[in-house]
């Protein structure tokens, strides 16, 4: 479902500009979560109006971005090591009397815009998610200083309502950021304090924009937020609503055959929300719910604030409003003070609840959070090693999810052409990428197929019919 998960999910941005050559070559590299890949599309649309166009790579742009990831330590270093190629580039362009503009934005900018500085100087541009919408001035500002501009206030105007209406068109299947920034503070987690404190966009705006995706061509579109569960933006009257209702209320939008949410917290799991799962059929029958742990213990130790009772409570309900949903989570292995205990109650949680897919994570110690500084740490050797296990369950358990589909007939969300000539490749409800041999005609339908071979990571499929679904 992420693409490429939180790691170099490097994605040239979309050319929504005018046919004519563009003045300004502008390239950005993604890490991390959704909410990134959303706000670099967003940044590539704030520079449109000053002559910038996504180009698909670094060698010759006028400006390169870096929307970074903070989650664990290896996403950090990816940045320095990224801006050390990028420097060379830079230079070349310098020496040819040009300029490239490096520009680092998102979560290690908010979190080490300093070290960044005092690290890389020949960076330009230092921003915060919060501040994407200054971008303008501040490469106005970069183009006259010889030192670099650092930006990474949580300011109190709101972003998005600073973005430009006009975006690049998303293509089928779309991002929408509803919410951002959280409020929960779990004990190991770098995102209060990368993205501040939890937000919601009010319904209007995000009913306008679902509506403006859709006109572009989105047949899909799925909502993100940090606690995308949590959002509770003004509705119609003015009155906060609840993700529920927003999503009964975007069931209404005719062209839209799909949607999804992520990421959700257990805490956050409302009757209302789960009701959607059983009264609206465009809402997709997968739910990323991350758990963590199985252990109550370490759940208190990370500060999660629901117990293993209310997460299987909530699955348990899920599954009653609709049976065919299929789950997945996220999983931490080894947080200070895990016990083999802990962990064994983890593996028969995952048991007990059966996930489709799952991505799990040695724990990671994040500087200023809680868990960094916590007693017992547990030994590398033993993170490995649980590491090994859990995935070795998981996978199997999503190998299983997958063999049970075989001879189920489904619709797919053909979204372009497949892996080999004839074919096209799409998504079942549950996320899983399906082939089919299927003329291209039937790209941006949702079509039914029957699944006729699981392999690890996808399914092989045939067209029932020629025709997209009524
Ligand atoms: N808001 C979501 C998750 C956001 S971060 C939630 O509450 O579940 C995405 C995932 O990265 C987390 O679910 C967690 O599994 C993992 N993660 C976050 N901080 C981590 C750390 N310090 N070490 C290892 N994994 C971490
Ligand atoms: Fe991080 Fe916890 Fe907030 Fe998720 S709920 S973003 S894990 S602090
Ligand atoms: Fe990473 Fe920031 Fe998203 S730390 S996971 S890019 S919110």
């Amino acid at each position: 479902m992420r693409l490429a998960r939180r790691e170099a999910a490097a994605r040239p941005g979309r050319n929504g500009m005018s046919p004519i050559a563009p003045a300004k070559r502008l390239h950005v590299i993604t890490w991390g979560c959704q909410m990134n890949v959303y706000d670099s599309a967003r940044m590539a649309d704030v520079l449109a109006p000053l002559g910038y166009a996504p180009v698909a790579a670094p060698d010759d742009a006028d400006m390169v971005i870096l929307n970074t990831c903070h989650i664990r330590d290896k996403a950090a270093e990816k940045v320095f090591s990224e801006l050390g190629r990028l420097r060379v580039l830079q230079e070349k362009r310098r020496l040819a009397g040009g300029r490239m503009i490096l520009a680092v934005a998102g979560c290690v900018a908010q979190a080490e815009g300093q070290e960044i500085l005092a690290r890389a100087p020949f960076v330009d541009i230092v921003l915060g998610p919060q501040t994407y919408h200054r971008l303008p001035e501040l490469v106005a500002r970069a183009s006259r200083a010889a030192g670099a501009v650092i930006d990474t206030d949580f300011p109190a105007e709101d972003k998005f309502d600073h973005l430009p209406d006009q975006s690049a068109p998303q293509g089928l299947t779309a991002f929408l950021t509803i919410q951002e920034g959280c409020d929960k503070f779990c004990s190991f987690c770098v995102v209060p304090y990368t993205r501040g404190a939890e937000q919601s966009r009010p319904a209007g705006a995000i009913l306008a924009e679902a509506r403006r995706l859709v006109a572009q061509g989105a047949r899909e579109i799925t909502l993100l937020g940090q606690n995308v569960n949590a959002w509770h933006g003004a509705g119609s009257g003015g009155q906060p609503s609840s993700l529920g209702r927003l999503i009964r209320a975007l069931a209404d939008i005719a062209g839209l055959a799909r949607i999804r949410y992520t990421t959700s917290h257990p805490r956050d799991m409302d009757g209302e929300l789960i009701a959607a799962h059983r009264d609206v059929p465009s809402l997709m029958p997968f739910l990323h719910l991350p758990v963590q742990s199985g252990s109550d213990r370490i759940l208190a130790a990370m500060n999660r604030r629901h117990s293993i009772a209310d997460y299987l409570r909530s699955v348990d309900a899920l599954r009653v409003a609709r049976p065919d949903i299929a789950l997945s989570s996220d999983f931490i292995v080894g947080h200070p003070g895990e016990t083999e205990a802990d962990f064994e109650a983890t593996l028969a949680l995952v048991r007990r609840v059966g996930f489709a897919q799952a991505y799990s994570f040695k724990y990671s110690p994040r500087p200023g959070t809680p868990a960094a500084s916590a007693p017992q740490p547990v030994a590398e050797a033993d993170k490995d090693r649980r590491l090994q296990t859990l995935q070795a369950l998981l996978r199997q358990q999503q190998a299983a999810f997958n063999a049970g589909c075989v001879g189920l007939t489904v619709p797919v969300l053909f979204t372009g052409p497949g892996r080999h000539p004839g074919q096209l490749g799409g998504r079942s409800p549950w996320m899983q990428g399906v082939y089919v041999a299927a003329p291209a005609a039937l790209i941006g339908t949702e079509t039914l197929v029957r699944i006729a071979v699981a392999h690890p990571n996808s399914l092989s499929a045939t067209l029932i019919k020629e025709r997209a679904c009524a």
